[in-house]
């Protein structure tokens, strides 16, 4: 069986600089993957050129049997590509209702389908259901993540591709936090907002595990949180300096490989 998604001997370049040096790599139907590796070495670069924002130097991308060189983003999209890129990728002047409906919009398939895609997107994120009416920009962190990713599945992929999902969260953040509470003798304020930002990783932890359950699609997800991609990826990539240089299961990421490759 192939691959969903194939990169063979991917090269990219930025403004005339090589920054990806032959990538290598595969997600298969319903497997989550986890690409990992310090900051800087590729990892957006790579969702990029998946996506078609970068154009390929050299060495291909296939997805469902298509090579996607010639294919412009939004053909890919259409192809089932989501892509939730880094950062709080919402309108943060609209609704989360409204917010919601701009994924609806890439794929008409009707009110039936798209009332069932909502609740789907509302049973893996109930507090999106609470807050339709809210504006984006006044969601936390973790819950704008939500609702990118939320937006994303109403789009029916066949492959989510995630870009540190958790980062907007920022878990060292909350371990300075949670240090400095220990030695302050918590505060009461702060410790909510710790409270909320560990509540915030849960969802979106939940959800990447509920959506793997239902074997409907495959995620790609970049992630710097060890524990994070312990807990939800079938199998992970680590790179460096543009390219992979270790790959395997998930419980083959020792302790050795994320001091040698991914811890700063
Ligand atoms: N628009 C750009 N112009 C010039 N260089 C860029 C540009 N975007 C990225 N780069 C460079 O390409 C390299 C890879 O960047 P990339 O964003 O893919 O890294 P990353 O692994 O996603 O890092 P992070 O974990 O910080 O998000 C970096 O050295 C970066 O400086
Ligand atoms: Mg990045």
């Amino acid at each position: 069986m192939s691959a969903l998604l194939q990169l063979t001997s991917v090269e990219t370049d930025i403004a005339g600089s090589r920054i990806l040096r032959g990538v290598t790599l595969a997600v298969n139907a319903g497997e989550v993957v986890a690409l990992m590796g310090r900051n800087g070495v590729g990892k957006t670069t790579t969702l990029r050129t998946i996506t078609g924002l970068l154009p390929v130097r050299a060495g291909t991308v296939t997805f469902d049997g298509q090579d996607l060189a010639k294919l412009a983003p939004d053909v890919r999209a259409r192809a089932g590509i989501a892509y939730v890129p880094q950062g709080r990728d919402i309108f943060p002047h609209l609704t989360v209702e409204e917010n919601l409906h701009v994924g609806l919009v890439v794929h008409r398939r009707g009110r039936a389908s798209d009332k069932e895609g909502l609740e789907r997107v509302y049973s893996l994120f109930p507090v999106l259901k609470e807050m339709l009416a809210r504006k984006g920009g006044v969601l936390s962190g973790g819950q704008q993540q939500q609702l990118a990713i939320g937006r994303a599945l109403l789009t029916k992929p066949k492959l989510l591709i995630l870009d540190e999902p958790t980062e907007g969260i920022q878990p060292s953040i909350i371990d300075q936090i949670g240090d400095t509470l220990k030695k302050l003798k918590a505060p009461q304020a702060p410790a909510d907002v710790f409270q909320r930002a560990a509540h915030d990783v849960q969802e979106i932890k939940q959800a990447v595990q509920l959506i793997k359950q239902e074997h409907s699609l495959a995620i790609l997800l970049v992630e710097q949180y060890v524990d994070f991609c312990r807990e939800v990826a079938d199998r992970y990539y680590a790179m460096d300096r543009g390219a992979v240089v270790v790959s395997g299961a998930i419980a083959s990421l020792t302790d050795e490989i994320v001091k040698k490759h991914l811890q700063v």
